[in-house]
């Protein structure tokens, strides 16, 4: 499917998204470039590709402009995923989506420009919207005034790429992700109540009141999303929202990962308050019609299906990882 892609950059390709992405790119016959510094993408999730001759790894960050400069150099495509994803932590500190978000991003697209790469795919999030006031919210949703600065960094990042496509004729796909699902997180919902129930599993804090609601998209299908997009959109800038119909509930997600774990009599204690921590959009609905209009088709097609699966496999990798 994606035959005219040959040699890409992927930023953040030994993080979660980023090495499903490096798998398929790679099962597809194209030469893969990984720039991560592992903060906290992880060596094992690309470890299968390593002594391909097809596949490269540098262990460098994208402050570091000389490194990022000699590894871009002639790549068609940069896939740039890499960023800040503690959203959590970033509340408190607004420098960490500045610099791993805004200017990362920035430093990717002077890069371009030096090496002359032409195209970029970037991931946004569906946190640009903030609270919107129409749902589910679609791509030409606004005005757009996003409550957290991991969101303030995702639409700077999206208006910085805009004015580079318009002024130096890059061409780039950007998707305003829903939550993403699937085997080897690196952070979420699913690790953090695993790893809460594991310490203790009479009882699980949740953040919240538990009616907090976000649309989910397991994990193959969101690589495959992104990569149909690239190769079907083809204006300068494409901006699709990337994800499912629907949403899952907090509360939802706990009785689900209990019954996973094969727990009972489990006390779920809710913090309280609307929000999880400041910056929390409480409830997200995506309209995804515009990427499905150029004919793509997600397997798990709503949020529930798609959470479903991807804690399944989430939850089965970690219980084999500590029997
Ligand atoms: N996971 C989700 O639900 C979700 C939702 C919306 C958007 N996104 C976006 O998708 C992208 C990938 O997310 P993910 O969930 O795979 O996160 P992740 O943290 O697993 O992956 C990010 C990777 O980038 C690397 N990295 C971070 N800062 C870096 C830097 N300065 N230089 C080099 N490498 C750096 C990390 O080591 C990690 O491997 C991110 O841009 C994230 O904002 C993710």
């Amino acid at each position: 499917m994606v035959k005219h892609i040959k040699k890409v950059l992927v930023t953040g390709g030994a993080g979660f998204i980023g090495s499903h992405l490096v798998d398929r790119l790679m099962a597809e016959g194209n030469d893969v470039v990984v720039y991560d510094n592992l903060s906290l993408g992880k060596k094992e999730f690309i470890a299968p590709h390593f002594g391909n001759p097809k596949f490269a790894f540098v262990e460098a960050d994208l402050l570091e402009v000389g490194k990022l400069t000699k590894a871009m150099k002639g790549r068609d495509v940069v896939f740039h995923l890499a960023a800040n994803s503690n959203i959590i932590k970033s509340s408190k500190n607004p420098d960490i989506d500045l610099e791993q978000g805004t200017a990362a991003t920035y430093n990717v697209l002077q890069a371009m420009r030096e090496t002359g790469v032409g195209k970029l795919v970037f991931t946004s999030s569906n946190v640009v919207y903030g609270e919107a006031t129409v749902s589910p919210t679609a791509e030409n949703y606004g005005p757009l005034l996003p409550i957290s600065f991991y969101g303030a960094s995702k639409l700077a990042c999206e208006a910085v790429i805009s004015a580079y496509v318009h002024n130096f004729g890059i061409q780039a796909w950007m998707y305003r992700f829903g939550n993403i699902v699937g085997k080897r997180p690196t952070h979420g919902v699913v690790l953090d109540f695993y790893e809460k129930l594991k310490k203790d599993p009479s009882v699980l804090p949740v953040l919240g009141d538990g009616k907090q609601s976000k649309p989910y998209i397991e994990v193959h299908d969101c690589v495959d999303g992104m990569l149909f997009g690239l190769v079907h959109a083809h204006e300068p800038l494409n901006l699709f929202n990337l994800g499912t119909t629907g949403g899952v509930f907090v509360r939802d997600i706990a009785d689900i990962v209990i019954a996973e774990m094969g727990l009972k009599n489990v006390e779920v204690r809710f913090a309280g308050g609307v929000r999880g921590w400041p910056g929390d959009v409480h409830t997200v609905r995506l309209d995804v019609s515009k990427l499905k209009s150029l004919g793509w088709k997600p397997k798990y097609p709503t949020s529930l299906e798609a959470f479903s699966a991807g804690a399944k496999d989430i939850l089965a990798d970690l219980k084999m990882k500590h029997s």
